[in-house]
């Protein structure tokens, strides 16, 4: 079987080939544009979408040598994301299915960044996720394939937003998650204790009052922009800190509370290396395995939507020609 897989939720337009033998091709198309505006401008994104992906698709499927009459089903992104960038991408393939009479597969985003655990490994079923995006921070009970239980998620701002919105509030470009990351490994964790949110709450999140926190610790310095330029990466490694200490916590309560012995990272926070150092501790301590994807399958791609795709299809998880987008994951 095989499977053209299509993603185009955000400021990534992607496409990616994965067969009976795996990956084939991982073709992704970033979005410059936004750089300047320090954020996703979403029509600018839907443009840029709609520019690029067919180039995107042709250059996957010539990567994978392979014919578009030869594909068995075409997974698109169904959502969460942004409303005009979903519709980029689903209009693009409904029209490329019709044409050439190739079945559909909708792939809810967040479920193909817990299966892009897949595209180099065979975790066993149960595993919990945590499931770290810039729109999403989740625990998730994945008893079988497809059927989750969602324990906890952010009431407020997710894993990744929290550090793209701090990292605007210490003067970085955006995306800042990867910047602070790099940036907290010359700096002290221990520099500033910055508040861990909802620790008596086994499951949930709340990140929105650490940006505060931060933003009145800079306000009280005296002289905020000589203080930055002297502590900017210890500010970096005190935040991290407090991010995944929060995240790992909250993990190690969903092995404890459930009883599961296989841990899953997914989403673009999971590329953070605090995150990943902690998690591979946690898991020695509580004697759990654990995955982690390629940090190219960690942020938005399109491999992980090919494999979700290849899953789907092989369960017979087809969609119809009037298969909607959805923005909200309770839409
Ligand atoms: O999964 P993703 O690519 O897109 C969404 O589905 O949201 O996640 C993007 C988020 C951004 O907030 C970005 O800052 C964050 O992942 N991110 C990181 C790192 N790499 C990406 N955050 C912390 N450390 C990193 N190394
Ligand atoms: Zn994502």
């Amino acid at each position: 079987m095989k499977i053209l897989g299509i993603e185009s939720s955000c400021d990534e337009t992607a496409a990616a080939v994965y067969d009976n033998n795996g990956l084939q091709s991982n073709i992704i198309a970033s979005q410059a544009v936004h750089e300047q505006y320090g954020g996703v401008v979403p029509e600018l994104a839907s443009r840029a979408h709609h520019k690029t992906i067919w180039r995107t698709v042709r250059q996957a499927l010539d990567e994978a040598d392979i014919q578009l009459d030869a594909i068995d089903a075409v997974a698109v992104t169904q959502g969460p994301g942004l409303m005009g960038s979903l519709l980029v991408g689903l209009c693009f393939t409904k029209g490329l299915c019709l044409s050439r009479n190739i079945p559909l597969v909708g792939v809810n985003h967040m479920d193909a960044h817990i299966y892009a655990n897949f595209i180099d490994n065979q975790p066993e079923y149960p595993f919990i996720s945590l499931t770290v995006s810039g729109g999403h921070t989740q625990l998730v009970h994945v008893k079988a394939p497809f059927e989750h239980a969602l324990l906890g998620q952010t009431r407020d701002d997710a894993a990744g937003e929290a550090f793209d919105k701090i990292g605007k509030i210490l003067g970085l470009p955006y995306p800042a998650g990867p910047v602070i990351d790099e940036r907290s490994q010359h700096g002290d964790t221990q520099f500033h204790d910055f508040p861990q949110a909802m620790l008596d709450n086994d499951f949930e999140f709340s990140f929105s009052g650490l940006k505060t926190s931060v933003m009145y610790y800079l306000q009280d310095q005296k002289d905020e922009e000589e203080f930055l330029s002297e502590h900017l990466n210890d500010i970096c490694a005190s935040v991290s800190y407090a991010i995944t200490e929060v995240l790992i916590k909250k993990l190690r309560n969903a092995i404890e509370h459930t009883g599961v012995k296989t841990i899953v990272l997914a989403g673009g926070v999971s590329a953070n290396s605090m995150l990943r150092k902690k998690a591979r501790d946690l898991a020695a301590e509580e004697d759990c395995e654990l995955y982690i994807p390629k940090l190219a399958y960690c942020t938005d791609n399109a491999a992980m939507i090919a494999i979700t795709g290849y899953m789907m299809a092989q369960r017979k998880m087809f969609a119809g020609m009037n298969l909607k987008p959805f923005a909200n994951l309770n839409a």
